[in-house]
């Protein structure tokens, strides 16, 4: 197995002065561990904190929670890929269910924005997921594929083996209700089928995510399930000494 991928998503949460108090005590937590990757997705106003906080932690990555797909102009209120690069990005969220479900990003534009990624240099994250009346109505693996196809179909086959998708059903995100691990193992196991279509050879590395309501006493459990290559994690990342219990564990 490679080697587990554990991502904090503040969502708007943390301004740079928490963010550089979270990071003095999680760093203390915190000794380099090789064997695993940290991600954080701080809000974009607060990544110069962050980037600055973790210049002696190399081993510990950086991204934005959203980008705009195009490179640059008149688009108020949003950031490019290139500008979150320029700013110590290494990789960007595209899709998260919040920006589908609140904000109306649809399909499409998650693949202008994966596509606006590469050519910043910028590694995106995938989010896929399925509501609960989806869920409910048996559609789970129809919508993920769909937003997966979606989300890739601007770019190559080589491109495809340089990102990572997070799973995270939009009924388990933020609500306390967790799918099981066997639950997150079958969808996984569906996408990286359409993976291996998709990029023959490069398929297996590609780190698929678990996302939605992970907590202390659920991650190990997720992370060591079959196609579980790391946890996205939201409210329980937010405190430094618990999303550091999460990491270390
Ligand atoms: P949660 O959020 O851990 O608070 O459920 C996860 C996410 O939205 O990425």
């Amino acid at each position: 197995m490679q080697r587990p991928v554990f991502a904090a998503n503040w969502k708007m949460n943390h301004g740079p002065t928490e963010a550089r108090e979270f990071m003095t005590s999680f760093l203390r937590y915190y000794p380099r561990h090789s064997d695993r990757q940290v991600l954080f997705f701080p809000a974009s106003i607060t990544l110069a904190a962050v980037v600055d906080a973790l210049k002696e932690r190399t081993d510990i990555r950086v991204g934005v929670q959203n980008i705009h797909w195009e490179d640059k102009g008149a688009f108020t209120g949003e950031i490019s890929a290139a500008m979150a690069r320029d700013a110590g990005a290494h990789l960007a969220l595209v899709g998260h269910s919040e920006r589908r479900h609140v904000f109306g990003e649809t399909d499409a534009e998650t693949g202008r924005k994966v596509a606006a990624c590469f050519r910043a240099h910028i590694v995106p994250m995938l989010c896929v997921g399925e509501k609960l009346a989806e869920r409910e109505a048996g559609e789970t693996e129809s919508v993920v594929l769909r937003q997966l196809r979606a989300g890739l179909a601007d770019i190559s086959a080589e491109q495809v083996a340089h990102l990572l998708i997070a799973y995270e059903p939009v009924w388990a995100i933020g609500t306390g209700k967790t799918a099981t691990p066997e639950d997150a193992s079958r969808v996984h196991q569906v996408l990286r089928a359409e993976l291996r279509a998709l990029a023959p050879d490069k398929y297996s590395a590609i780190p698929i995510l678990y996302g939605g309501s992970v907590n202390r006493a659920n991650a190990t459990q997720l992370v060591i399930a079959p196609e579980v290559d790391g946890v996205l994690v939201g409210g329980a990342s937010l405190d430094a000494e618990g999303w550091a219990a999460i990491v270390r564990a």
